[in-house]
Formats: C-alpha cells, structure tokens, sequence
C-alpha cells in the first residue's frame, strides 16, 4: 500500500460476543468527536452488526433532525467464486484496493471482524497496526488467547487465536510493514467479582508477556450499550435532549476516553 497516512484498527477476538462491534462503534465516535475522519469497515459478512449500527445511527439521526458525525462506512462482500482459490484471490484484491482508497482518505480505519477464522478475518488482521482484542473479563474467555489449567492458572499453550494473530504478525514483519500495537481490552468489568477480576489480571499479565499485548481496561457492564443499537447511538452522544444528565453515563464516558488515550492512536 502506497502514501498511507491513516493508522488501521482492527477489532478481533474469534469469538463472538466479546464486545467487538460495540467497541468499534464506541471507537469511531469518539475518533469522530474529536474532528479525526474515520472510515469504517465490517468484516463480519454474516452478522453485519457494525453495518446495522451505523444504519440504525443515520436512520436516528434523519428521523430527529440530529447531527450525528458518521463514519465512511463500507461493509464487505464474501466473494461468490466457485472455487476456494479464486474466492480468497477476489477477496484480497478487493479488500487491498479498498483499504489503500480508505487509508489514502482517512486519519483513521476502523475495522470489525467475524468471531470466526475466515480467510477475510486473516488478511484484516494482517493490516493492523493496532489490534484491540476485548475479552470479558471471564476465564471462559481467556481460553481464546491460552489453555489455562487448574486453581494455580499454569498456561499450558497458546489458543488458536494467539497463533493466528502471531502468524499474521510474522507475515507482516516479512512485508516490513512494522510491528503491531496488540491491546487486549477488558470489557464488561464489574465491580462484584474482584476475586475474579484479580486473578484475570494476574493470569492476563503473564500472557501478555508470553505473547507480547499490552492489558488496558476497557468498558464496565452496563445494561445501556444494549439499549443504544437499535438507535445507532454512543455513550459518546448522551444525553440525549431531553433527558437528564447521569453521573453513570459521565462515569461510562471517562472510560471510554481512558482507554481511547491509553491507545494512542493520534
Ligand atoms: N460493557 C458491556 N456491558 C454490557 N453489555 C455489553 C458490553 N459490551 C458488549 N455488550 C453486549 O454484549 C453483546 C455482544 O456484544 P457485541 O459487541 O455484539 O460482540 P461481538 O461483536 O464480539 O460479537 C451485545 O448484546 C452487547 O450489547
Ligand atoms: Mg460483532
């Protein structure tokens, strides 16, 4: 890729319900909001969540007359060729193409990919310079990154996941496209279970030096991220008019700017 000027984010973890499309979403509007012009990719050609959400966001703000930043947003096509080969060729043709074109246009692509290993999930995460992994904060899973076994959390191997991310990092350190910035994010943390959430983090410390990611704390659980979908709307975009003003909501959002600061993306 040629002249590229925008850092490229991607959002994996193959497992699904993690937190990706919610926080790709809360991602783009906090990037939005501070003026950057972020394009928006979804991977995820079965769910097309991402693409509902920003549907749901320009719907919602058409029908109050609201002027919502959104993104410039592409949702990909799985290729119809008959055989795998040209399938995966199309696929990479087409996906190359339109990463250059948003890149060139862009300050930041933001993409959300499939709980699933796809051939298209892959080649996203080759193009990564920054790979946010949310994970519940739960060692159901952890099992995505390692095999963690027993009440002393022995790591006994890498996951399926941490050898796909490691594979793509190798391929793009050969194409001498720099190193990735791998974050894995806490997502859904709460306040009950700080016996669970202390041994989480210790067991994720260890990983995250095994396999080279950094640990930042993501978003707290809360009812309010399924309640903003079907509206297309962010934590970023509350209160709406109208409505009272919620200490929680100022709570949610300092998070979210946390971590937003903690990636240094800009
Ligand atoms: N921090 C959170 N608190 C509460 N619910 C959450 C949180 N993050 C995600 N969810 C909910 O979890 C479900 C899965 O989230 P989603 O972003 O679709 O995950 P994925 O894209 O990884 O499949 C959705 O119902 C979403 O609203
Ligand atoms: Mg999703």
């Amino acid at each position: 890729m040629t002249d590229k000027r925008s850092r490229i984010v991607v959002v994996g973890n193959t497992k699904g319900g993690s937190g990706k499309s919610t926080i790709a979403m809360h991602l783009i509007v906090a990037c939005l909001r501070r003026g950057k012009s972020v394009a928006s990719v979804d991977a995820d050609v079965g769910q097309r969540t991402l693409t509902k959400y920003v549907n749901n966001r320009r719907a919602y703000g058409q029908k109050e007359s609201r002027a919502l930043p959104v993104s410039d947003h592409i949702a990909l096509e799985k290729s119809t060729q008959d055989t795998v080969r040209a399938a995966h060729a199309e696929e990479q043709e087409r996906f190359v193409a339109l990463l250059t074109g948003l890149a060139q246009a862009n300050d930041i692509v933001v993409i959300d990919t499939p709980g699933a290993d796809t051939f298209l999930n892959r080649l996203c995460h080759t193009f990564a310079d920054t790979l946010i992994t949310p994970l519940n904060d739960s060692f159901v899973d952890l099992d995505v990154l390692a095999q963690v076994e027993g009440e002393a959390l022995k790591i006994t191997a890498p996951s399926h996941y941490s050898e796909m991310v490691w594979e793509q990092k190798i391929r793009r350190a050969s194409a001498k496209r720099g190193a990735v910035d791998w974050v894995v994010l806490r997502n859904r943390l709460s306040n009950l279970d700080a016996r669970n959430k202390r041994a989480m983090g210790a067991a994720l410390d260890e990983l995250s030096r095994r396999f080279g990611f950094r640990t930042l704390a993501g978003l707290g659980e809360r009812v309010i991220y399924r309640e903003l979908f079907p509206l297309g709307l962010t934590l970023l975009d509350l209160p709406r008019a109208g409505e009272p003003f919620q200490m929680a909501h100022v709570a949610a959002r300092q998070e979210i700017r946390g971590f937003l600061e903690a990636l240094r993306l800009f």
